[in-house]
């Protein structure tokens, strides 16, 4: 069986180098890409509302501060996203609870619409609606990791402007596809990215660094622990350049990648070491609780959080299937860049 299989995977990469229009597709995922980028100005106005919310929040907590996080920081961002923004406080015992609830008071005397404080989810939040650019944002407090690494993803893509279009292409995909619903299983966007910056770490010569496995240019402490990384990016810049795979087909061998070739029953992907790592040296071999593990994807700086933990014996065959379709539709079909984002 196992010979058959990588047989196969020999023909079939065979058969991509032969197809003849990759350039011409790969031309067509760029004019996608560039029409998911997000204006100038919406990213104004983005930060006029982060501004105006922060001084709203100043007239109870002087001392606080907000920092916009997630896809509207790291770059992954596309046209109207919602926002992800942290309020970060000195810790004075009070319960994130009480603080949030707080929060939503203040905000709804403020006129701010559908406010609603979320106490109880994995990251508690308070959602609301700004009237005026009819802009969502979900506010958190003190969730300093999900700003370390919105930095670190932020700093990747400016090392290879592929990432970036690589990971738009997927996101849209996945989102096309219905596979970008943690609720039901499938995948986070931030999932999604560190799939991409782990594949082209990987590519041989490699397109990415590992940018924490050089020497630690930017360090933070975070509850006593140290947490740091090579982030001098612009010194990078010609890292990927002497790679010259295209999109179209950095994108195919993404999803033939995911469809053909990753171990599911013993592989960790690790965007920290730019590698795999084994389930069993990590022990996820066995479900705990829920987390199931049948997608691994390491946490670059939460190393026991694996963000396939989400998908269960359901949606995983869900995925595979989508990854399948996807890198078929890539290798065989005449109008791929049509096909591809069909809605499920
Ligand atoms: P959009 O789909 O465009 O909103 O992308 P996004 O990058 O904002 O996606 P997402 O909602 O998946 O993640 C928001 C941020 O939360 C990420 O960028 C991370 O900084 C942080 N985060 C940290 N851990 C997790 C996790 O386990 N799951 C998710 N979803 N986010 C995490
Ligand atoms: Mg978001």
């Amino acid at each position: 069986g196992l010979q058959v299989s990588s047989q196969r995977m020999r023909n079939r990469r065979k058969e991509i180098a032969c197809r003849g229009d990759i350039e011409r597709l790969t031309h067509c995922f760029l004019s996608i890409y560039e029409s998911l980028i997000p204006p100038d100005e919406e990213k104004e106005k983005q930060k006029q509302l982060l501004a105006s919310l922060e001084k709203l929040v100043n007239k109870e907590w002087p001392r606080a501060q907000l920092f916009l996080y997630g896809s509207c920081a790291n770059t992954f961002g596309v046209s109207n996203s919602d926002i992800d923004v942290c309020m970060t406080l000195d810790d004075d015992g009070t319960s994130k609870s009480d603080i949030l609830l707080k929060l939503a008071e203040i905000l709804e005397s403020d006129n701010l619409q559908n406010v609603q404080a979320l106490t109880r989810a994995r990251v508690p939040i308070v959602k609301l609606m700004d009237p005026v650019t009819k802009i969502s944002c979900d506010i958190c407090i003190n969730n300093v990791l999900a700003l370390v690494n919105t930095k670190l993803l932020r700093d990747y893509a400016q090392i290879d402007v592929r990432l970036r279009q690589l990971a738009f292409i997927v996101k849209y995909w996945a989102k096309s596809r219905g596979v970008n619903e943690t609720y039901h299983g499938t995948l986070s966007s931030y999932a999604y990215v560190l799939m991409c910056i782990h594949f082209l770490q990987s590519r041989r010569p490699a397109i990415l660094p590992c940018l924490q496995g050089m020497k630690a240019t930017y360090v933070v402490k975070i509850d006593n622990v140290d947490y740091g990384y090579f982030d001098k990016v612009e010194e990078l810049r010609d890292f990927g350049a002497v790679n010259n795979e295209s999109i179209g087909f950095l994108l195919w061998a993404f999803f033939d990648y995911w469809a053909y070739c990753h171990d599911y029953a013993n592989d960790v992907i690790s965007v920290r070491t730019a590698g795999i790592i084994s389930k069993r040296e990590k022990d996820w071999t066995r479900r705990i609780g829920n987390d199931r593990h049948l997608i691994c994807i390491e946490d670059p700086f939460e190393v026991n959080h694996d963000l396939g933990r989400v998908v269960d014996k359901y949606s995983i065959k869900i995925l595979r299937e989508e990854f399948e379709r996807a890198a078929d539709v890539l290798q065989y079909d005449p109008n791929p860049s049509v096909k591809l984002f069909e809605p499920y």
